[in-house]
């Protein structure tokens, strides 16, 4: 259970979080959309605890995250999986090597050693989860855009997080792949039984994945709501979206 309370932050006279308050539930798939620059990264970051806010809380699992620096932060992120806008998979190693990355870390830092053979072992039936197996030697350069955001998931999704955070899963990815991206995210939010937090302005993917959509706007919540009523409801941003995607109806929901 994430509870974010009256959340405040801005950057000189840049207002980008008003007062924002937002409950996302166990088990569900929030997707969090608004225009580019209306704070949405930022808000994952303050959940994350990797930005800390003018006032507020962020509350997961009642531990407050604004609260948290170093070595208690890092114990708390281990049950979290986040999924950079750009992949952010590390150019130097394999994929391999990325995607056991954190799970290699979080057993250091709980004091446990996997051996390398059943490493490798995890590693690959991730990989396979995912849908790309077979790349473990290859680089991310090697990789098409798709690809690589499902390097980026395994990476995450490894070590069994309780939360997992997208942000921007499907941007840059035709509508065919970016489809995909949506099924494995819900595929893996099925699996793992927690909670997914999905940052994205692709609204015909959100329709698809979503159990709810928030509108972030002016530096709060605007509307939550199902994906039926969301796009029922009567507000200017909702009514380009819909104008966006046309009939709603055509896009299957995969919830
Ligand atoms: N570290 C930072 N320092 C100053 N301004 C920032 C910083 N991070 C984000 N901002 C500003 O906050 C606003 C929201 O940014 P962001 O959350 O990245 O938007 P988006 O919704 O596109 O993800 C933007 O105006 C951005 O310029
Ligand atoms: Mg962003």
């Amino acid at each position: 259970m994430i509870h974010i309370k009256n959340l405040f932050k801005q950057f000189g006279p840049n207002k980008v979080l008003q007062g924002l308050s937002l409950e996302i539930s166990n088990n569900e798939i929030l997707v969090i959309v608004g225009r580019s620059g209306s704070g949405k990264s930022v808000l994952i970051k303050h959940i994350m605890g990797l930005m800390k806010p003018d006032s507020g809380e962020v509350l997961i699992d009642e531990i407050d995250m604004t609260q948290l620096e170093g070595p208690k932060l890092y114990s708390t992120l281990t049950n979290i999986g986040m999924i950079f806008q750009m992949g952010a998979l590390f150019d130097s190693m394999t994929i391999e090597e990325n995607v056991g990355f954190f799970l290699k870390e979080h057993q250091m830092v709980a004091g446990k050693k996997i051996q390398k053979s059943d490493m490798k072992e995890i590693v690959r039936s991730t990989l396979a989860k995912v849908g790309i197996e077979g790349t473990m030697e290859l680089y991310p350069a090697d990789l098409s855009g798709g690809m690589r955001k499902r390097a980026s998931i395994a990476r995450s999704v490894i070590y069994k997080p309780k939360y997992l955070f997208y942000d921007e899963p499907t941007t840059g990815l035709d509508p065919v792949t970016a489809e995909n991206i949506g099924r494995l995210i819900v595929a893996q939010q099925n699996e793992l039984q927690g909670t997914s937090v999905v940052v994205s302005h692709d609204i015909a993917t959100s329709l698809m994945i979503a159990d709810r959509i928030a509108l972030i706007e002016n530096g709060v919540i605007e509307v939550i709501a199902k994906p039926k009523e969301f796009m029922e409801y009567n507000h200017p941003t909702i009514r380009k979206f819909n104008h966006v995607v046309g009939d709603y109806k055509l896009h299957g929901s995969l919830r």
